[in-house]
């Protein structure tokens, strides 16, 4: 049968893949975080995954104001990186693996998720960021990659608590595939982060180590946070951070922390990656 073997948290910054695309990982500005990366990716390359269900947002590249999906499950056996206004990023197409999409979906729609079939999207960075920061610059991306899409840019956004509820259907969804597939579920977007209007540039240390803090223990007090607390106390974007509820929902109840990266600035965000695993008895 597959299992979930890992889940990660992840930003998802922008300026993080161009980093890496145009050579820059290396300049002072990059390194503190970059130079943190090769644990991650060890840590990810031992877990042997041959799936990574990727939750992420799309930032109007795939779905325009014209149709806002909640939450949208990609089904395709490839996905494009998407032009998001400087051209598609040069990094390899996405692969599906749409056998376990399609038995996710079906099992979630009848478990009363009603996910939304996207059987043709392009990736924008919410998806192609993360698996820079997860696999560097390869040929090929090692894994098959399903992509979760959530919305998060036009209120009102799935609450915590939904999010975390899905990542058990998921959970429920992957441990009845009959194949011995091993998936890592990724949670993306956040830190705290506002990119426009009065509060642009926002930053809240504090509140980012204690949601990290919390997805190991006490993930009921993330879980539990409205959509107001997000936004005030991590900006505006920071409501980005309900998708990682669908990683934490997807483990069991009890998991150990494997490795932790919090770096202030990202260009405008404050970013950090977590990796976690069930902990085993
Ligand atoms: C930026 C964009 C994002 O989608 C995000 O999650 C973080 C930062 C940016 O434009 O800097
Ligand atoms: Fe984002």
């Amino acid at each position: 049968m597959a299992k979930i073997v890992g889940g990660i948290g992840c930003s998802h910054v922008p300026a993080v893949g161009a980093a890496s695309d145009f050579g820059k990982t290396k300049d002072s500005y990059w390194t503190p975080l970059f130079d943190a990366l090769p644990k991650a990716r060890k840590w990810i390359n031992d877990l042997r995954p041959d799936v990574v269900i990727l939750v992420y947002n799309d930032h109007a590249s795939a779905f325009s104001l014209e149709l806002i999906p909640t939450f949208a499950i990609g089904t395709a056996d490839l996905f494009k990186p998407a032009d998001e206004g400087y051209g598609p990023r040069d990094v390899p197409d996405v692969k599906g693996h749409s056998a376990l999409a399609w038995h996710i979906a079906e099992s979630c729609i009848l478990d009363e998720f009603d996910l939304t079939i996207a059987n043709h999207m392009d990736v924008d960075h919410g998806c192609t960021v993360p698996l820079t920061v997860f696999f560097d610059q390869p040929e090929e991306w090692p894994v098959k990659v399903i992509p979760l899409c959530v919305n998060v840019i036009q209120f009102p956004p799935p609450t915590a608590n939904r999010c975390f509820n899905l990542g058990q259907a998921i959970q429920r969804a992957v441990e009845s595939f009959p194949e011995d597939l091993r998936v890592v579920v990724a949670g993306t977007g956040g830190m705290s982060h506002q990119l426009q209007g009065e509060r642009a540039g926002v930053v809240n240390t504090e509140f980012d180590l204690t949601y990290l803090d919390n997805l190991i223990d006490n993930n009921e007090v993330n879980r539990k946070m409205s959509h107001l607390e997000f936004i005030r106390e991590a900006g505006s974007e920071g409501i980005e951070m309900v998708m990682w509820q669908i990683m934490r929902g997807s483990l069991d109840d009890q998991v150990e922390e494997k490795f932790r990266k919090y770096h202030v600035a990202s260009s405008n965000t404050a970013f950090g990656i977590i990796c976690l695993e069930n902990k085993t008895v």
